[in-house]
């Protein structure tokens, strides 16, 4: 059932390109002209119409939610809010008569993320649910549903399924774009071109998976990590902290690398492994200049960075190479880097990998 995999979740990582190519599957037009949205039914009306949007999850769909809201804001200028469910069904969040909320679940059966649903719907929102199960409740009770087609997910630590949110994420923010006309025809089908190149990139990114189980035996006794990035890098960095703290147990925090010496750089000493995401070109001369401080206080510094940049080797101890993709794509590449890292972290400490403790797939409590 493993499919000769020692591991669900090794499995699920490898099966990512499918995954996500399964997802964008019709859901383009062809000649890669435009997102062909089919299964929602927003009409252009109301996609002009929506002036706020609100994404509700939890974990590392949450963290999807992130990236969301980078790409939603930047190319289609819609105001996003993305709200932890269990933080956001206590207070109270300001809407519009047209604020769109987006839940998202690879269950669909979260309490907190279904709950928030619930509460919303009531007040008269309308909802769109990013689900990996299609008979899931978030499916049924939201108005709108995009399937994620990751296939059934059966390892406790989220991977192809936030890949093939990322994936749905990124058809929406482009579909909205387009309707709205913030983005010309041409830099549609960019776009949709580059999101095509990605299951093909996931492949290659896969190969990475000797250098970081080497990374992963030297620190398999570490205590701490961090992780650091800016803009997406940031959002990336702490998806790889919870993979890493979930089923390894290594103590791991993510930074917003620019926020680094307003606190966390007290606990940078020597050793202390550093996992820097260099991905996206207009923030790198920043982002070196914070790993710098890191390198200075005696870390030891993985850097990850797109193909070519060999400049990133004079600041690090050891570079990932990411084949090239456009920046706002580069978090569904990168990820599969730190999915392999906690994943053979996990594997030398000799941890239940696919049943970390205390954990359970389907959080059905509040
Ligand atoms: O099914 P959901 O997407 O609603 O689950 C949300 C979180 O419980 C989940 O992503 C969790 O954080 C993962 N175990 C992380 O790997």
């Amino acid at each position: 059932e493993r499919g000769g995999y020692p591991h669900f979740m090794l499995k699920e990582i490898h099966e990512q390109p499918k995954a996500v190519r399964d997802t964008l599957r019709g859901r383009v037009a062809d000649d890669l002209s435009r997102v062909t949205l089919d299964d929602i039914h927003m009409d252009e009306a109301y996609t002009k119409k929506v002036d706020r949007i609100h994404i509700v999850a939890c974990g590392t769909s949450w963290h999807a939610g992130l990236v969301g809201k980078a790409v939603i804001e930047q190319y289609a200028r819609i105001p996003v809010d993305v709200e932890i469910a269990s933080e956001y069904r206590y207070r109270s969040p300001i809407f519009s008569e047209n604020t769109l909320v987006i839940v998202i679940s690879q269950s669909g059966e979260t309490a907190d993320t279904l709950a928030a649903l619930r509460e919303v719907k009531q007040q008269g929102l309308r909802v769109l649910a990013i689900t990996n199960v299609v008979g899931s409740s978030a499916a049924r009770e939201a108005d709108d549903v995009i399937v994620t087609w990751a296939g059934p997910e059966i390892a406790v630590a989220s991977t192809k399924a936030y890949t093939t949110q990322l994936a749905a994420l990124y058809l929406l923010a482009i579909h909205f774009a387009h309707v709205r006309g913030h983005l010309a025809d041409a830099e549609v089908r960019e776009l949709i071109e580059a999101l095509d190149g990605l299951p093909a990139i996931a492949e290659q990114v896969l190969d990475t998976a000797p250098q970081l189980e080497n990374f992963a035996a030297r620190y398999v006794e570490a205590t701490d990590a961090f992780f650091i990035g800016r803009g997406l890098d940031y959002s990336l960095s702490l998806e790889g902290a919870l993979k890493l703290k979930e089923i390894s147990y290594i103590h791991a925090e993510a930074y917003a690398a620019g926020e680094l010496k307003h606190g966390t750089l007290a606990l940078i000493t020597e050793g202390v492994p550093v996992i820097a995401l260099a991905t996206q070109p207009q923030l790198y001369e920043k982002t070196v200049s914070n790993i710098v401080e890191v390198k200075a206080r005696g870390a030891f510094v993985l850097g990850m960075t797109w193909v070519g940049n060999e400049d990133l080797e004079k600041s690090v101890d050891e570079v990932i190479y990411l084949p090239k993709t456009l920046p706002a794509l580069a978090p569904l590449v990168a990820v599969i880097p730190m999915q392999l890292l906690s994943y053979y972290a996990a594997v030398a400490r000799g941890n239940d990998v696919d049943k970390p403790r205390n954990l359970a797939k389907s959080v059905t409590v509040e």
